[in-house]
């Protein structure tokens, strides 16, 4: 049977780059997303906005917690799935919880009913660098997770327990990615690089939690969305790979590097690390590697000059967005 494909979470950063390669494929999917308001819509829109027209694809707003959303799926012949949809954010999770177990667990669950219902040939689960907590460097598949740091990441262990116990109870085949902080072009405005990117080019200060000297393993957009391709083709039983860059930065290196495509300097004020953040992140990524063939290409350097020329590119409207949205809240 062709492969069909349902995007979960298709207008956010992720969803809405893994869409647009699957166009470009000539893949049919059908995108679900609610447009939860975790932050300026305009960028969900933007992200939507050039599948519109797709010849390969379709979009349904609606929200996974929804029960009335499956019967209308049934009808549209899915054969795989990539779930993206989640509440997203770290610190935020502290603030919402029940949004994000709501989201996180109990809209996968409807998703993970629907692929047994629906006998789907893989699901693809976006997971995160965040179950590690503050484990040993690198992060490696076999270690235990069983210590977040935040809400956000217990609603991701909990989401790949569940799709675990799925996999064992109804046959269900998963494949699990373990992603390391993503950014790129559509990047979400609650994330360091586009905030540091805004507020530099700007001239205001940016906020440093703890220390320049934390860590990410960066990893640019285009080789997740090769991860999902990668792993969407998979002949899947049951597995979780990590989807990194191999390669950890600092924060004072990030904010030079924007500094250079900016063509600004960055005014630093230094804040209390929060609770849920840890100090560092670096992927092991030789599963991924051996077993899907994952070879990320882009270096922090050409993905941040990536990100900037599709910043300067959208931000006066960006700007304007965001200000009718900050206006419709107050
Ligand atoms: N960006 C990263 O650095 C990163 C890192 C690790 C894991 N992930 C995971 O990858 C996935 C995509 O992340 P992203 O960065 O694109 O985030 P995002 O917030 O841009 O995208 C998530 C999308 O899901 C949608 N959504 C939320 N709740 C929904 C609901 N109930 N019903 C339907 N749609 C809903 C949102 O409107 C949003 O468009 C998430 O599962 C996230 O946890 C992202």
């Amino acid at each position: 049977m062709a492969m069909k494909v349902l995007v979960t979470g298709c207008a956010g950063f992720i969803g809405g780059n893994f869409a647009r390669a699957l166009d470009a494929e000539g893949i049919p999917f059908v995108g679900v997303d609610n447009f939860t308001p975790s932050y300026a819509l305009w960028v969900k829109k933007a992200n939507i906005k050039p599948l519109l027209g797709s010849k390969f694809g379709k979009f349904i707003k609606a929200d996974i917690c929804a029960k009335k959303l499956y019967g209308k799926l049934s009808r549209e012949g899915i054969t795989h799935i990539v779930h993206l949809a989640a509440r997203t954010g770290v610190r935020d999770s502290t603030r919402v919880p029940e949004e994000y177990l709501g989201t996180n667990i109990l809209g996968t669950l409807n998703v993970l009913e629907f692929a047994r219902d629906n006998n789907v040939e893989n699901v693809v689960l976006a997971s995160t660098s965040s179950v590690y907590g503050r484990n040993e460097l690198p992060f490696s598949e076999g270690q235990a997770v069983s210590t977040p740091m935040s809400i956000y990441a217990a609603s991701k262990i909990g989401m790949e327990s569940l799709a675990h116990s799925f996999h064992n109870v109804y046959g269900v085949p998963m494949t699990i990615l373990r992603l390391f902080t993503v950014y790129g072009p559509g990047g979400r405005p609650d994330m360091a690089v586009y905030t540091f990117t805004d507020l530099i080019s700007r001239g205001e200060p940016i906020n440093i939690y703890g220390s320049l000297d934390s860590k990410r393993d960066f990893t640019f957009v285009s080789d997740v969305v090769d991860a999902l391709l990668l792993a969407l083709r998979r002949n899947a039983g049951f597995d979780v790979f990590n989807i990194g860059n191999s390669d950890s930065r600092s924060v004072g290196e990030l904010i030079g590097i924007i500094e250079k495509n900016v063509g600004a300097k960055a005014k630093k004020r230094f804040v209390a690390k929060a609770r849920e953040d840890v100090d560092a992140t670096l992927a092991d990524i030789s599963k991924a590697r051996g077993q899907l063939g994952y070879n990320p290409k882009v270096r922090l350097e050409e993905g941040i000059e990536k990100f900037v020329q599709w910043f300067n590119s959208v931000q006066f409207r960006g700007r304007a967005g965001v200000s009718r949205l900050a206006k419709k809240r107050a």
